[in-house]
């Protein structure tokens, strides 16, 4: 029998993925003190079965993934016997090298955290890139939400055409537009390492004209990627623009600065909170990893 544990950032995905295992399930009880530091105690013994925890660790980041370590190291201190940890979303994984000198890999500080405290099988959903996994000591399992994504996408548009924003998502592009039966492309962008502006380096030569266009990346943030895409849509004579990834951070004030940009829909999956958009459950496809790594029936 596995046990389910859910973190403060799990989203309803641990109950959901309990159900789907036939697991056990428990919530950490969180207690605070005056000055922000907090202890977590588990309502119930754990024995010597494996465990998954699930903690998606979105803001507050260190927060959640402190919550994370604090869990995993006392699940083993309980004896628990293997600990698994689903994290829909990877904090930190966007800082993957250091892009000017000096500058901290933050999330291979992350995952060496993770394996310190006993962490030893990973899933997590759609990370921004496959080669920042490999400072997990373990196994990891990926699941990829886009083509789930783009089947509530598909009753939207009618004459759809899928745009990347940059090279590095032109496998999602490939998937969403393979699903679809339509045409893909991508922008060639880039960011100024300071002021975080997104701007177009080279623009392909596309005939836009009356077309849906679905945006695709791995995460939304600031909105600034999308709406830079959405700008060079309609300038190609888009009729409608909507945006799907799989991480809607919908930082400040990205909501409404899409709907500024006329990006009327926004679709993504349930790795984050977020009620501006329609988000698909990525739960039964945890499940399915989970299943095969611990060989259950
Ligand atoms: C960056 O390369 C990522 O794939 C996303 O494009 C980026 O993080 C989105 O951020 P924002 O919404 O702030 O432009």
């Amino acid at each position: 029998m596995v046990f389910v544990i859910g973190g403060s950032g799990s989203n309803g995905i641990d109950a959901k993925l309990a159900k789907i295992l036939g697991a056990k399930h428990m919530v950490p009880e969180i207690h605070e003190f005056p000055d922000g530091e907090y202890k977590i105690r588990m309502p119930h013994r754990l024995g010597g079965e494996p465990v998954i925890i699930v903690q998606s660790t979105y803001y507050p980041q260190d927060r959640r993934i402190f919550e994370l370590l604090l869990i995993s190291d006392l699940a083993r201190d309980m004896g628990a016997e293997r600990i698994g940890a689903v994290i829909p979303y990877l904090a930190f994984a966007r800082q993957n090298k250091s892009f000017v000198d000096g500058e901290s890999v933050s999330i291979k500080t992350v995952m060496s955290l993770l394996n310190a405290v006993g962490i030893s099988y990973l899933v997590t959903v759609q990370p921004h890139k496959m080669e920042p996994l490999g400072y997990f000591k373990g196994e990891v399992d990926v699941v990829e939400p886009i083509v789930d994504i783009i089947s509530h996408v598909r009753r939207e548009v009618s004459k759809p055409f899928v745009m990347a924003p940059d090279k590095a998502s032109m496998p999602i592009a490939k998937a969403a537009a393979e699903s679809l039966g339509c045409g893909h492309d991508y922008l060639d962008k880039e960011r100024d390492l300071v002021t975080g502006k997104v701007r177009i380096k080279k623009a392909p030569d596309v005939d836009l004209d009356g077309m849906d266009v679905i945006i695709v990346d791995d995460m939304i943030s600031t909105g600034g990627t999308i709406i830079t895409c959405a700008d060079f849509a309609y300038s190609k004579g888009a009729k409608n623009v909507v945006a799907a990834a799989a991480h809607l951070l919908m930082s400040g004030d990205a909501e409404k600065r899409l709907k500024a940009a006329k990006v009327n829909m926004v679709f993504g999956a349930n790795t984050i909170p977020c009620k501006a958009a329609k988000t698909v459950d990525i739960s039964n496809a945890v499940a399915e990893r989970i299943k095969e790594e611990y060989e259950l029936a």
